[in-house]
């Protein structure tokens, strides 16, 4: 017998990866999805609140070293007013995202989660109306009694993306940290009770397959109930200006295995993702059920330029009514 999907190992996983056509391995990452979490893509708001990053990450756009950013940090209560205004449109799910800027301490920042806490989801047409909106941090490596505090004031989530799993690859990228420290942040995540959250890119300098497939592994061992997998995007302003972008099939590639490994998992298609892959028709084929959509204010926007993209102008409202109209096209369901 085969060995079930959800058991592949780091060989198999590579020899996936590289197949010369892997329709297959999508159609069954299709199944999969469909049969594990249905046919649902959930969207979720983001508002990236401050640009200002203590790290050196040397693929991001944000590292401290970038002194051709334009640096800005929304206020509290902008942030709340933003998050209210989605919450209105319809989204269920607000993720706050901001580089590791101190600013935001654990109690600034559990103010602005406890205020977001008290908007009423309030669309007629969902079955829990009047419930929370639930939230997702992004906000980088905290210690263990930020994080608390955090879930205390209401934090459901927590996006920590491990970027790879390889020690020498991941020292390479990040002067600044490690990957001790970014595992162990994330276990004391999952210890707290929030819903686990890790990813990585693809094509980093000096990444291989066999690389990839320990990611792919690694959010397994982390018990990761969302994943977000994407392609590198040089950006001009880092140290890796020259380096080649990563290449969007492989991306995809990983998502869909991400599915196999981790049915039950929620899988974005990623922002990098979507730039590079242009205009393709149903970016939710072959394992992916979640889409996050920006409603940073367009004065804040290009600010928070990770790497370089063109991004519309945000009409909170309209957004959401487009997006959901083109994954009903796509015979799939929006929340
Ligand atoms: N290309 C693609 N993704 C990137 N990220 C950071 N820099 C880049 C880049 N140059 C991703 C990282 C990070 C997330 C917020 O953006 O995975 O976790």
């Amino acid at each position: 017998m085969m060995t079930p999907t959800t058991q592949l190992n780091k060989t198999e996983i590579v020899k996936l990866l590289s197949l010369d056509d892997f329709s297959s391995v999508y159609a069954e990452a299709d199944e999969v999805r469909r049969k594990a979490v249905g046919d649902v893509v959930h969207l979720r708001a983001i508002i990236e609140f401050s640009n200002i990053c203590k790290r050196q990450c040397i693929y991001c756009g944000l590292n401290r070293d970038n002194r051709q950013l334009q640096r800005f940090r929304m206020s509290p209560d902008k942030i709340v007013e933003v998050a209210a205004k989605a919450v209105a449109a319809g989204y269920r799910t607000i993720v706050l995202q901001s580089g590791e800027d101190d600013y935001f301490t654990a109690e600034r920042l559990g103010n602005i989660v406890r205020d977001i806490k008290k908007l009423k989801v309030g669309d007629k047409l969902r079955m829990d109306e009047g419930d929370a909106p639930y939230i997702t941090l992004s906000c980088g490596e905290r210690n263990r009694e930020e994080l608390k505090s955090l879930r205390e004031a209401g934090a459901d989530r927590y996006l920590l993306k491990h970027e790879t799993a390889n020690t020498k690859l991941y020292e390479s990228l990040h002067p600044c940290g490690t990957l001790e420290n970014r595992l162990n942040c994330l276990k004391t995540i999952y210890d707290l009770g929030y819903e686990t959250g890790s990813g990585f890119m693809i094509g980093l300098p000096g990444q291989t397959l066999e690389m990839i497939a320990e990611d792919l592994l690694l959010l397994k061992k982390l018990s990761c109930k969302m994943a977000g997998i994407g392609p590198f995007i040089s950006n001009p302003k880092t140290m890796l200006a020259r380096a080649p972008n990563g290449d969007p099939e492989l991306a995809r590639r990983a998502v869909a295995i991400a599915r196999l490994l981790l049915p039950e998992a929620n899988l974005p298609v990623t922002t990098s993702l979507s730039v590079l892959s242009g205009s393709m028709k149903n970016p939710f084929t072959g394992g992916a059920n979640v889409i996050m959509k920006k409603v940073t204010p367009d004065e804040y926007k290009s600010a928070y330029e990770i790497y370089p993209a063109d991004f519309a102008r945000t009409d909170i409202e309209a957004d959401r009514r487009n997006l959901e109209e083109t994954i009903r096209s796509y015979g799939r369901q929006p929340l």
